[in-house]
């Protein structure tokens, strides 16, 4: 191929990035009172461009934190705005604007990256791997009766898309984190409000008031043909505890004019069904993967989580960033270096796969994805990363 330049771009070749990005999703450009906010989710330094004697490809990040099993976070990178014009395609492109990044993303101290992948195919050869998975429910107003016992929650207050945009990012900074999600940046919002307004402006924000103050949030909009009742397309949804948890469903149901509740990419052991007298009122479907994780520093990352169980010496490869490579002793006492035999053998896509919690080892295994010696090596390694929660994200970008 011929020789790609990636470098980062400067904040006037940001829209021309964007609009070549669009494309490559087979969208036009934005208008520019799109523009207006959608420049502000551009992190300057974090946009590049490749070119051969123009603008080829892009893709772009922005710094942010992941939670951790354990609780701690660690500085992150989103990375979006993939794209490579649709001439250019199958010739490097990516793999260059790849490279350029991850070692950028190293030598400024990242710990992890994550991204959506259009495409399952795409990131695994750069060491990416589906950290978490999600479902998407559809929940029929009229069988969805709650069970007796189900939390009462506190006050839903009804607030614009306006009022949501100056009041949510508190609310969110009120959520605990579980592991796989992410803080949102200030330059986070601007997206999810442009894309709220693109449609045809009716959505709206119910904010829910625990004993403390707000505590949770749902964004949804009802769509209705014909004066039918309509479908609920709940577009964000976040609560701190059980309690706002079915605080904001209650209020939900109860919403007039609405057949059913569509609500999406939620986490896998999010209760919904079981808040209801028949669990069959809400319908679950389209498993699919969400996060797709990099460990960029895997020996920071192994430190920042917690363990269960015994130690294991992991030996991981990583073609890539070749600094990775090598062997650690994991386990919940500590976290080092080792020459010490292996346990299991992976890749730093299978290691950033379980990492979260999202997948058992043993089934990577199954799958010839990580070498072990035993089944019962591979049950150690189970119960080593197995944690509380399933991992989810929450966050689109
Ligand atoms: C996905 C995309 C960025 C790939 O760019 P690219 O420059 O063609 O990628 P590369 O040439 O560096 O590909 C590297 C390897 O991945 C493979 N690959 C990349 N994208 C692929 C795809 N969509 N389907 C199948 N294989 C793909 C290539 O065949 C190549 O394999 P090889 O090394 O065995 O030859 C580009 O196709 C694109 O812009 N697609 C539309 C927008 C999009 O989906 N963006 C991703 C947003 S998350």
């Amino acid at each position: 191929m011929t020789d790609v330049v990636v470098r980062a771009l400067r904040d006037d070749e940001f829209r021309t990035a964007h609009t070549l990005f669009r494309a490559a999703l087979h969208s036009g450009p934005a208008t520019d009172e799109q523009w207006e906010r959608l420049r502000e989710v551009h992190q300057p330094g974090r946009v590049l461009g490749a070119f051969d004697e123009r603008l080829i490809g892009t893709a772009r990040s922005t710094d942010a934190e992941l939670a951790v099993p354990g609780g701690a976070k660690v500085a992150t990178a989103a990375v979006t705005g993939v794209g490579v014009r649709a001439d250019r395609t199958r010739r490097g492109v990516l793999t260059a604007l790849m490279r350029h990044q991850l070692t950028d993303f190293a030598e400024r101290g990242v710990t992890a990256a994550v991204l959506y992948a259009t495409e399952g195919v795409i990131y695994g050869r750069f060491g990416y791997g589906v950290a978490s998975r999600i479902r998407d429910c559809v929940v029929r107003r009229s069988r969805a009766r709650l069970r007796p016992g189900v939390p009462e929650g506190g006050e839903v207050e009804l607030i614009t898309v306006d009022e949501a945009e100056r009041r949510l990012p508190d609310v969110y900074e009120r959520v605990p984190l579980r592991p796989g999600m992410m803080t949102r940046p200030a330059r986070w919002w601007p997206g999810l409000f442009a894309m709220l307004r693109r449609g045809d402006g009716h959505a709206v924000a119910a904010v829910h008031h625990g004993t403390d103050g707000p505590d949770g949030f749902a964004v949804y909009q009802v769509d209705r043909e014909g004066g039918k009742a309509g479908t609920m397309r709940v577009i964000d949804l976040h609560y701190a505890d059980a309690s706002a948890f079915a605080g904001l469903w209650r209020f939900l149901l109860s919403v007039d004019l609405v057949d059913e509740i569509v609500v999406r990419h939620r986490g896998l052991d999010e209760p919904l069904e079981l808040l209801f007298t028949d669990p069959r009122a809400c319908e679950s479907s389209q498993l699919t993967d969400e996060a797709w994780l990099r460990l960029v520093d895997v020996e920071a990352a192994l430190a920042a989580r917690t363990w269960r169980g015994e130690p294991l010496v992991l030996e991981v490869t990583d073609p890539v960033l070749e600094r990775n490579t090598g062997r650690y002793r994991v386990g919940p006492a500590r976290v080092e270096r080792t020459d010490a035999a292996p346990d299991a053998v992976l890749d730093v896509a299978a290691l950033s796969m379980v990492y979260l919690g999202g997948w058992s080892p043993s089934a990577l295994v199954a799958a010839g994805r990580i070498g072990v010696e035993d089944d019962a090596t591979a049950e150690r390694f189970d119960e080593l990363v197995r944690t509380r929660h399933a991992p989810w994200c929450g966050t689109f970008f």
